[in-house]
């Protein structure tokens, strides 16, 4: 699928833009402060309804604005659509074809979004909620199974607990009625581990190809780390060791008043030929690893939503030299759209940019380059 155009009303530093994009590759060049941010910002949040940066939803209207709107014309199976999303007293009212539609879902599969942001990095520095973030978003864009049971394993969790505490502080507190808790808990777990299992092993179908092509270096591979030894992810040893566990730490997890084993506390670490990367990488290699798992998951879209989704990419050039700058860029300029910022072109060979639109911004105003 291919975004066509964007136009912004009071989003952010823009009272009112409007861009036309080039199927394949866009560039939006600027320096700091001006809003090349800000229009990536705006396609995530027409896309998914919310933005990837962190505070409250007024900070998306221009200051001293009341309402803001962000829309766009989305290409897809020869199909264009018009998204609309009009942002106004902590509301959002989201249109498809001029018509509201009341229900997310129905509306968030009409754009597809893969966002690489300089604040990425974390996903390799970070703690693990960041890493199991990431994974409950990207595998909650492909499986509504996913994300249904994620769902209910929450609120089973979040029962299992109160009762933990419960049968530490009461005497008449039911063991059996715990015991039905935690099957049900585990018959959920199982299916988490199994989706996030089978959603890594995808990932490491492409990441170290695509990290071999920008950098040369080989042996790039995700490991996933459940805090719990599992010799195989098949239903029957997932079940076996989950009881066992359970069983062999019950009166831990009672003192802790808590549960403390299931993928509610899962790991995964990004490895370089045995090191993982988040003791022993180098800015560049973080940032290259994190790159190459965001264009894993093109493959991923594509066999699961039978269409390309649009590369959102900012500030994709700092830190990294002039070959992987370049690699990159080529790696990119295939068969999907591509949206990119950049406070500068330097070392970017022409080649690449030949056919993609450069947009410029200076003094407030977006300006088409070339
Ligand atoms: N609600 C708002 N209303 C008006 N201006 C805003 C609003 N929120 C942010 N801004 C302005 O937007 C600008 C930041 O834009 P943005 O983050 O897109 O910059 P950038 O071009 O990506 O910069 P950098 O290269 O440093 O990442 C700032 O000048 C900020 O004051
Ligand atoms: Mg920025």
């Amino acid at each position: 699928m291919v975004i066509k155009s964007l136009n912004l009303i009071n989003f952010r530093n823009y009272s009112n833009l409007n861009l036309n994009f080039h199927p394949k590759m866009n560039i939006i060049i600027g320096q700091n402060a001006l809003g090349k941010t800000n229009i990536l910002e705006s396609i995530c949040v027409l896309a998914l309804t919310k933005s990837y940066r962190n505070g409250v939803e007024p900070n998306l209207i221009s200051f001293g604005k009341e309402k803001a709107k962000i829309k766009g014309k989305v290409k897809s199976d020869k199909v264009l659509k018009t998204m609309e999303i009009i942002i106004e007293q902590g509301q959002k009212k989201l249109k498809i074809n001029q018509t509201e539609i009341k229900k997310i879902t129905n509306y968030i599969s009409n754009l597809n979004v893969i966002v690489f942001t300089p604040e990425d990095l974390e996903i390799i520095k970070g703690s693990p909620s960041i890493r199991r973030n990431l994974l409950n978003i990207e595998l909650s864009q492909i499986s509504s199974k996913y994300l249904n049971t994620y769902n209910e394993y929450n609120k089973l969790l979040k029962m299992r607990n109160e009762y933990l505490k419960l049968l530490l502080t009461s005497s008449i507190a039911d063991t059996s009625y715990f015991d039905i808790i935690t099957e049900k808990l585990i018959e959920k777990a199982i299916i988490i581990y199994q989706e996030r299992k089978k959603y890594l092993d995808l990932i490491n179908e492409n990441i170290h190809l695509i990290y071999e092509k920008i950098t040369k270096e080989s042996g790039l591979v995700v490991k996933y780390e459940p805090n719990i030894e599992f010799n195989s992810f098949d239903k029957e040893e997932l079940r076996k060791k989950l009881k066992y566990t359970f069983k062999k730490n019950y009166k831990k997890e009672l003192n802790y008043g808590m549960t403390l084993f299931g993928p509610h506390r899962d790991e995964f670490s990004i490895y370089l030929n045995q090191n993982n990367l988040k003791f022993f990488g180098s800015q560049g290699q973080q940032k290259v690893a994190i790159l190459s798992f965001k264009l894993a998951e093109i493959d991923i879209f594509k066999k699961y939503n039978n269409t390309n989704p649009v590369l959102l990419l900012d500030d994709i050039f700092s830190e990294l030299d002039i070959a992987k700058r370049n690699k990159l860029l080529e790696y990119i300029s295939k068969d999907i759209q591509s949206i990119i910022t950049t406070t500068d072109l330097k070392n970017i060979r022409k080649k690449y940019l030949l056919d993609a639109y450069i947009y410029e911004i200076k003094n407030g105003i977006v300006e088409r380059r070339n």
